[in-house]
């Protein structure tokens, strides 16, 4: 287990991560503001190393398709003993999530409903995937982080687990400030300026210079409605939706 004491009576939320490549846990999330937080015990990580569930003296976690085929399939009984094993330091109810390309797209709505339960069991997947079985009776709920292909589930595990863990009380200075970013309302996140006021020729806009709280609001949001309608078609369609405004869908 990874992390400290808690400095709060909040329990840590809790990553239980299953993996071929344990050492590549917690990566990138031990530095910065989640390397923090684990440091101080907002979240926890285990991490279970299916390879020793494998099969015979070789560990053997793997085999060729059925029906043939490139690649190789993790086994589901490998899988199902790792699982269950992980499964017995999580409360009953965690959702437990395979990533997978082929998985319901990560969105900031799934990140934030995994930020409000008490963690997640996140299975890394390699070579051509999971034994359809085990998915099934596992009841793993498959979750793609984009449409593209990893080499591993490793990375993607580990991008859900940075968006949620930034989403936690106390990781961020400014509880406020993920309230502002792209997605949380629906929309892009507006532009953003700071100092020097002048750059390359270029000036800041005066109305952010204003002290005007309520028109920079006014011009914030406008100018976030402006990005997300000329660069995401789908999230301005859907934001339009939200607010039945369907007259400015174009
Ligand atoms: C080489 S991929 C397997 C791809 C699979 N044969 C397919 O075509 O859907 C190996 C593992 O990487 C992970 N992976 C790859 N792309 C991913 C994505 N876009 N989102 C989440 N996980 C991904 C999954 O865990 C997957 O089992």
């Amino acid at each position: 287990m990874t992390g400290q004491t808690p400095l709060s009576d909040t329990p840590p939320w809790k990553v239980s991560a299953l993996t071929l490549f344990p050492d590549m846990f917690p990566g990138v999330l031990g530095q910065s503001l989640a390397g923090k937080a684990l440091q101080a015990g907002i979240w926890s990580l285990e991490v279970t190393d299916i390879r020793s569930f494998g099969v015979g003296v070789h560990k053997k976690v793997d085999d060729p398709p059925f029906g043939g085929g490139p690649g190789m399939v993790m086994r589901p009984d490998v899988m199902a003993a790792a699982i269950d094993q992980a499964a017995k330091t999580m409360p009953a109810d965690t959702t437990r999530i395979y990533l997978s390309p082929r998985g319901k797209p990560m969105d900031q709505a799934l990140v934030r409903d995994l930020s409000q339960a008490s963690g997640v069991m996140l299975i890394c997947g390699r070579y051509e995937g999971l034994d359809q079985r085990v998915i099934e009776q596992a009841e793993l709920v498959e979750v793609s982080i984009g449409d593209y292909v990893l080499s591993g589930g490793e990375i993607a595990a580990q991008v859900l687990i940075d968006a949620v863990v930034r989403l936690l009380p106390g990781v961020m200075g400014n509880s406020d400030a993920h309230q502002q970013d792209s997605f949380e309302d629906g929309l892009l996140e507006h532009p953003l300026y700071t100092h020097p006021r002048q750059w390359a020729g270029t000036a800041v806009p005066d109305i952010l210079l204003s002290g005007d709280h309520g028109r920079i609001a006014d011009w914030r949001h406008n100018q976030a409605k402006a990005i997300t309608r000329e660069r995401r078609q789908d999230l301005w369609q859907k934001w339009c939706l939200s607010q039945d405004m369907n007259k400015n869908i174009d």
